[in-house]
């Protein structure tokens, strides 16, 4: 479960959230939709520990992580997986390197099960075949992918995606969206920050909309396609605002 509440954070002199309140429950997917610059990328970092709100307080797994130590927030990010915005792999490292980093860099089990969970993950998602290549050998959508079996194989039970389908074609923004469909019916509690409104109403149990660091919707995606307030028919279709 990821609690936030009331939160509001003042970067530099600019305020990027403004009094942002929602939960996600456990084993539940929300996305957050918004345009650019509405504060999507900061809420993933609040939830990370990475800024401290300036109001409000920030709960993951029960335990307020607002005024928590580094020692501790680094307990609270190894059971997070982060997909981030561009795949961010390690050009040097191969495929296999790059699933298994974080397991082989605390040394936690041994060699032949890291190397069985990395094969295990990459079969995942469809990508056994790839093990031995490096990252500039994928395509941007394998390398997508590659990002979440290294988030997966770390065996984090929340995953947090920034723009996952970012510069994707339809193939695979839809090969995309499947893993997160799928990742739903093993109890991942996902978090996906997106624009792409055809992967939201696909895997959200919740959507949240951001505009501005203001929360302007909250509901299912049942209550977004039938909410009638004005601005978020908007963001929805601008088409019909520039012609209404
Ligand atoms: N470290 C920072 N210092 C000052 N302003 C920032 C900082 N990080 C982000 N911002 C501002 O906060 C707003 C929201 O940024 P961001 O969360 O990256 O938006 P999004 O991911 O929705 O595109 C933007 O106006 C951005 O310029
Ligand atoms: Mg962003």
């Amino acid at each position: 479960m990821i609690e936030i509440h009331d939160v509001s954070l003042t970067l530099g002199e600019q305020q990027v959230l403004r009094r942002v309140s929602f939960q996600v429950a456990e084993g539940a997917t929300t996305v957050i939709l918004g345009g650019s610059g509405s504060g999507k990328t900061t809420l993933l970092r609040l939830m990370l520990g990475l800024y401290k709100p300036t109001s409000g307080f920030i709960r993951i797994g029960g335990e307020d992580i607002t005024e928590f130590s580094e020692t501790d927030l680094t307990r609270i990010r190894q059971n997070m997986g982060m997909v981030f915005q561009g795949a961010a792999l390690f050009d040097s490292l191969s495929v296999r390197e790059n699933v298994g980093y974080r397991l082989w860099e605390h040394h936690l089990q041994p060699d032949e099960d890291i190397h069985r969970i990395v094969e295990d993950n990459l079969r995942f998602v469809g990508l056994e075949h790839v093990i031995d290549k490096m990252p500039a050998e994928l395509s941007g959508g394998m390398r997508k992918r590659v990002g979440i079996a290294r988030a997966l194989a770390s065996g984090a039970a929340i995953l947090l995606y920034d723009e996952p389908t970012a510069g994707l074609d339809p193939v695979n923004t839809f090969a995309i969206g499947q893993l997160i469909a799928r990742l739903k019916t093993k109890g991942v509690t996902q978090v996906v920050v997106t624009h792409d409104l055809d992967t939201a109403y696909r895997v959200a149990d919740r959507i949240v909309m951001i505009v501005s660091g203001r929360i302007l919707f909250e509901g299912t995606a049942q209550d977004l396609r039938n909410c009638r307030d004005q601005s978020v028919r908007e963001f929805l279709d601008p088409a019909s605002a520039v012609t209404a």
